[in-house]
Order: C-alpha cells, then structure tokens, then sequence
C-alpha cells in the first residue's frame, strides 16, 4: 500500500464521516455536558497529554494547532490564556470545535482555519508561532513532510518550539494488530492503518521509529526531548459503553510496571524539538 498515493479528499472524507473522539460522551453534542464529558474521557484514557502539551506554560503566547480535530487540546490552550490558531481539514470536525469555543465564550482567543496542513501557507497567514503543536495528525497526512516543511518555512522562528505525536512503529498496538491480522507482516502498513483508529480503514497511518521520527523533523530542529507512552488497557466492549474495564493480561499488573510497559511500547511517540 503506497500512502504517498492517497488522495487527499479520501484523508478528508474519513475524518467527516467520524470526527476523531466523537463519541467520547452519550451527552447530545454541542452541548457543555458534551465537551466535558468529551475532555474528562480523553484525559482519562490519554493521560500523557497535558503533560506532554504544558497547557499552563503558553500562556500569553501564540499557538498553531494543526489537526485540532473536535478541539479538546485547542480550549485547553486558549483556557490557560494562550492565543490559539487551529486548523484542520475536516470542516465536521470545525464544526464542532467552533462550538466548542462558543461554548466555553472562548471564540475570540481562537482563530480556526479549515486547511489541508501539507499547503498550510495556502490558507494561513504566515507568521512566527511560540508553539507549533500536532497530536496525532501527521502521520495521517499522505505526505507528513510536506506539513513539517510548512512549519519550517512559514510559521517558526528561532527559539520556537515544535510538539508533535506520531504513532510509534515498535509498539503494543502493532504487535496486537498483527496477532488479529494472523501476521500478515507483508502488510503490515495496511493493516496498521485497517486499525489505527476507533473508526476501521483508515486511508493513511504511518508509524515511526525514534529515528525516523527525526528524519522526518529534519533540519533546522534541535530534538529537545523524545519519549513514547501510551497502551489501551480496557476492553473495547466495556469501553463503547463508558465502562472502563481493564483486559485480564493488564489488571494483575502493578501499575508502576504498566507505566513502565507504556514507556517502551507505548503507541504514542512524543517530541519537542526547538527551531535553531
Ligand atoms: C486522530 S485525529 C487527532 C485530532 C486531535 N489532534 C486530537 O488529538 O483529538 C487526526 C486529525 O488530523 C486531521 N488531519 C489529517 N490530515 C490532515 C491534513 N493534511 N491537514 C489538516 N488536518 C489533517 C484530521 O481531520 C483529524 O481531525
């Protein structure tokens, strides 16, 4: 399976069809019981990610946020007084994320732009940002080096700072999607991307390696810090149902060890990287 020949509209249509988290809360969408119900299950289940984002530590500062999906990480943002710009390329997504701000009487902190990442300067104005912030965006992208070379040639200066999250090749979800897929490792892209998210078939998942990771972020980035976290521990059919029920293989496990396991299999590969 070549990603690189994947149509964009295709990339674009999956994400309309179900917008990333949607069904994170039974609550009617748009509504403020939503949003929190959406933001309490994604902390829960994501832990990593206000930890990794540092939401306190923008504030005052001027933040671009490519893929911002339904906007969990983008009101967190805006929340702790950073000036947000958002962009996806899911105008379902928008949809719901503009909501979202209004909700929260967070609109006029965020500017959100729908826009295909890899032609970014297309749509937004180019301009310096403190933070450039991706979670899990990238590599659904059918060219991510594409996005990265916008950020580079548009939208940092020296001293800023870059985050993103790509999936992590040697990790415990591979290694579980390959046992379902009776290890079919000559397919393993495919099949990586068949189950990459809660919606099945994908048009683009790639997976990288700690070095990988830093080809792709390429010149002009000093790699600050790289580390992955990340492993479903509950049962999908509890979990459809907001029952947080762990699989039998991870209950008799201590926690710190867990942790541990999350660490170096984890799903979730997390970099900062500052711009020289
Ligand atoms: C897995 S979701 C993550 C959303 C959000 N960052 C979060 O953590 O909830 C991936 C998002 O990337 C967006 N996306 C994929 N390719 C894109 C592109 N080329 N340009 C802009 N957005 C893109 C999708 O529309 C989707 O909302």
């Amino acid at each position: 399976m070549n990603f690189r020949e994947v149509p964009i509209e295709k990339v674009k249509s999956f994400w309309d069809s179900r917008p990333c988290n949607i069904r994170h809360s039974p609550a009617q969408i748009g509504t403020k019981e939503y949003f929190d119900q959406v933001e309490w299950r994604k902390y829960f289940v994501e832990p990593h990610i206000p930890k990794f984002a540092q939401f306190e530590k923008w504030k005052g500062k001027r933040v671009l946020e490519i893929g911002c999906g339904i906007g969990t990480d983008t009101i967190n943002f805006a929340r702790a007084g950073a000036f947000v710009t958002a962009v996806d390329i899911s105008t379902e997504s928008l949809k719901i994320a503009r909501k979202r701000a209004e909700v929260f009487g967070l609109q006029d902190r965020i500017s959100f732009y729908e826009a295909d990442a890899e032609r970014l300067s297309e749509f937004v104005p180019a301009e310096p940002f403190d933070l450039v912030y991706s979670f899990g965006v990238i590599h659904h992208s059918p060219h991510p080096e594409k996005i990265i070379e916008q950020i580079r040639n548009f939208y940092v200066k020296s001293g800023s700072t870059l985050k993103i999250m790509v999936y992590n090749r040697y990790s415990w979800k591979v290694f579980w999607i390959l046992v379902k897929e009776k290890g079919k490792f000559w397919k393993l892209d495919e099949i990586i991307a068949k189950h990459s998210e809660a919606q099945t078939g994908c048009p683009v998942t790639y997976t990288y390696t700690k070095k990988t990771v830093e080809e792709l972020i390429g010149d002009g980035f000093i790699i600050e810090e790289k580390h992955v976290e990340h492993i479903f521990p509950y049962k999908i059919s509890k979990y459809v149902k907001y029952e947080y029920e762990k699989n039998w293989y991870w209950r008799w496990m201590p926690e710190k060890f867990f942790r541990k396991l999350e660490k170096s299999i984890g799903w979730h590969l997390c970099v900062t990287a500052k711009k020289i």
